[in-house]
């Protein structure tokens, strides 16, 4: 059968299906819409990235023989999954390979914000460092403090282990509470997101972006936080309203924040660059050799699975699955 990956991946896994598989991989860093319009035209299965929107105009263009479009990502909201529901294909992601890597890198953005690592780099880079001084560059502890995690998924939960690891006291919301995760990690749940807002001296965003989640940390929500409070955001960028961020950490609302996600990832909106306050990564929270080789084994397997007639490992529309036809 057809298969088409709109990027090259990390190990041996392409070679392994291609012996099975008619596979064509795009040579090339990123496909424009034309050309992926284009390549997937009568394929069976699709390998897509975060960025390519897998919307009714590109099942359109596949055509009836589509299958299964595997996801190389965990978060699966460039793809109208609906959609796809409705015409029995079976889409797929990888969660649980890289749990760890999100986890830490909230963590990194969490201690860099609070301990001024970014600043201090640059503070270093720019001369200014002219030997140990007791007011330089002072930050905080997290030890004590309180870490609040909005979505208790995997990551979620993996994030308030290692915040219960630095000593901090961790409370979530999220959509259904995990009374044994709490008694494990001594973490408290919180049924009113407000309560969260309010004490949270770290915000850690773990939700993904659907059509409740989108623009649900704005304004109004921002406000509630302490002044002191610093917001991480790892998760997509449209779950916060990026106008108001940057309102509120212009206005001194929240002290700061740590983000590895943006409303526009080929243009990041360049008022980020003036604040200090702020740390900035390019959408790298699941970049680590372990996760993208992980990643990459489970999206080849979740398709080679699909058309092998077996339900795949992460299957994201569990309805289509008595309906697909291979
Ligand atoms: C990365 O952002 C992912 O969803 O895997
Ligand atoms: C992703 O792996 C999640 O469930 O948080």
């Amino acid at each position: 059968m057809k298969v088409f990956v709109t990027h090259g991946l990390p190990g041996e896994y392409l070679e392994l299906l291609a012996k099975k598989h008619e596979v064509e991989v795009w040579p090339e860093r990123d496909i424009s819409r034309a050309d992926l319009l284009e390549k997937v035209k009568g394929v069976d299965a699709i390998l897509s990235l975060l960025t390519e929107k897998m919307d009714r105009e590109l099942m359109d263009a596949a055509g009836s023989n589509l299958k299964v479009i595997s996801n190389y990502a965990v978060g699966f909201d460039n793809v109208d999954v609906p959609e796809a529901t409705r015409r029995g294909i079976v889409v797929t992601n990888t969660p649980g390979v890289l749990t760890e890597a999100v986890g830490e890198h909230v963590m990194a953005l969490m201690l860099s914000v609070v301990r001024r690592v970014a600043e201090g780099d640059r503070f270093i880079r720019a001369g200014k460092f002219k030997g140990w001084e007791p007011d330089t560059l002072v930050g905080s502890t997290v030890r004590g403090k309180t870490l609040g995690i909005l979505g208790l998924g995997r990551i979620g939960k993996w994030t308030a282990s290692l915040g219960c690891g630095l000593g901090m006291k961790t409370i979530y919301h999220s959509r259904s509470q995990d009374k044994g995760f709490e008694i494990s990690c001594g973490v408290e749940y919180k049924a009113r997101i407000e309560d969260v807002l309010q004490e949270a001296d770290v915000l850690s965003i773990n939700v993904p972006l659907t059509k409740e989640t989108k623009g649900m940390i704005a304004a109004e929500q921002l406000a509630m936080m302490k002044k002191t409070a610093v917001l991480i955001n790892t998760a997509r960028g449209p779950v916060v309203d990026e106008a108001d961020l940057i309102k509120a950490l212009k206005d001194g609302v929240i002290a700061g924040a740590g983000l590895d996600v943006f409303d526009d990832e080929t243009a990041v909106n360049p008022e980020f660059f003036e604040m200090e306050n702020v740390v900035l990564t390019p959408h790298i929270a699941s970049a680590t050799v372990e996760a993208r080789m992980f990643m990459a084994e489970m999206a080849v397997g979740n398709i080679e699975k699909v058309l092998d007639g077996e339900k795949p490992e992460a299957l994201v529309n569990e309805e289509v699955w008595d309906r697909v036809k291979v």
